[in-house]
């Protein structure tokens, strides 16, 4: 079993309960009975409304937290500790200031403890791959958020992950760098093709990346549907696939099912923000 690290890891929570204690000490249910499986080597975007749960899924598959109740399963074993071969990308770039581009991109192998040299020359590999080459030295504030998304990246990849979680990591970019991140990134997962979830608030770029689309539910979040997305791959110019008219059909599907959820989210904000009033 453990050999299987390499490659691809299912994720799978069933009945998966998520509370919290708020900072003023009253009990909330973030996520509630959720079921939601990722098969090996698939790609599954998240969306639903700010709130509803979708970073805790996260960071339960990443073995960050626990849940109240439920089970949560990477590559077929219960998640009970930071889980092994999970590569993060978030959309706050989690790079190290004070080191140069080449250095935060071989951390990963460093800590492994891979030979530093060694760790060298690859990450200058997979800054190449990311199209940095180049950039090596600069440090992360020299570079635009384009740029430091894809070092974010290649940090990741550099570890061969079986599994990647990200959370609206191109939430941050303007529309065009988001658009060819996202050409990017579904080139690079073609390689090895970790099993993938992505949440997004971005409905396009979900259903452009996925296989398939789960919708959750305003608070408590609990899994509303789940699109399959049949559009084939590879899928080309996700700027392009938003015209085809299986894109806008899936579309319209699955927007009915999350506007129900943002409005009644924004009701919610809404209404407590009248009472704070
Ligand atoms: N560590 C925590 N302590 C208390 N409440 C939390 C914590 N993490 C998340 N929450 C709450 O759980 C709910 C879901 O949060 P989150 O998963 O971040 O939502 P999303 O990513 O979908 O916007 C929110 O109401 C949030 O305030
Ligand atoms: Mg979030």
């Amino acid at each position: 079993m453990q050999s299987k690290a390499i490659g691809q890891a299912g994720i799978e929570l069933s009945n998966v309960t998520k509370r919290f204690v708020t900072p003023t000490g009253v009990a909330m249910t973030a996520l509630r009975n959720v079921n939601l499986s990722v098969e090996p080597g698939q790609f599954c975007a998240i969306v639903g409304p700010t709130g509803c749960g979708k970073s805790t899924t996260l960071t339960m598959a990443a073995g960050l937290d626990l849940p109240s109740a439920g089970t949560v399963k990477v590559g077929g074993r219960l998640v009970d500790g930071l889980t092994k071969g999970a590569g993060f990308v978030f959309q706050a770039d989690a790079l190290l200031p004070w080191k140069s581009v080449l250095t935060n991109v071989a951390l990963g192998p460093i800590f492994r403890g891979v030979d530093k040299k060694l760790a060298m020359e690859e990450a200058r590999e997979w800054l190449t791959t990311v199209g940095l080459a180049g950039f090596e030295n600069h440090y992360p504030h020299q570079l635009s958020g384009g740029m430091r998304k894809r070092v974010s990246l290649a940090a990741a990849l550099i570890n061969k992950p079986s599994m990647l979680l990200m959370d609206e990591p191109f939430s941050a970019l303007d529309v065009q760098t988001r658009a060819i991140m996202s050409n990017e990134l579904l080139t690079l997962w073609e390689k090895n093709r970790p099993s993938v979830m992505f949440v997004t608030h971005d409905l396009e770029e979900a259903i452009a990346l996925a296989d398939r689309v789960v919708v959750i539910s305003a608070g408590p979040g609990t899994v509303k549907a789940i699109f399959d997305i049949d559009l084939p791959r590879p899928r080309g110019e996700v700027q392009e696939i938003r015209f085809k008219p299986r894109f806008l059909e899936l579309y319209q599907q699955i927007w009915e099912a999350l506007r129900e959820e943002v409005e009644r989210a924004y009701s919610r904000t809404a209404t407590a923000m009248k009472g704070a009033a």
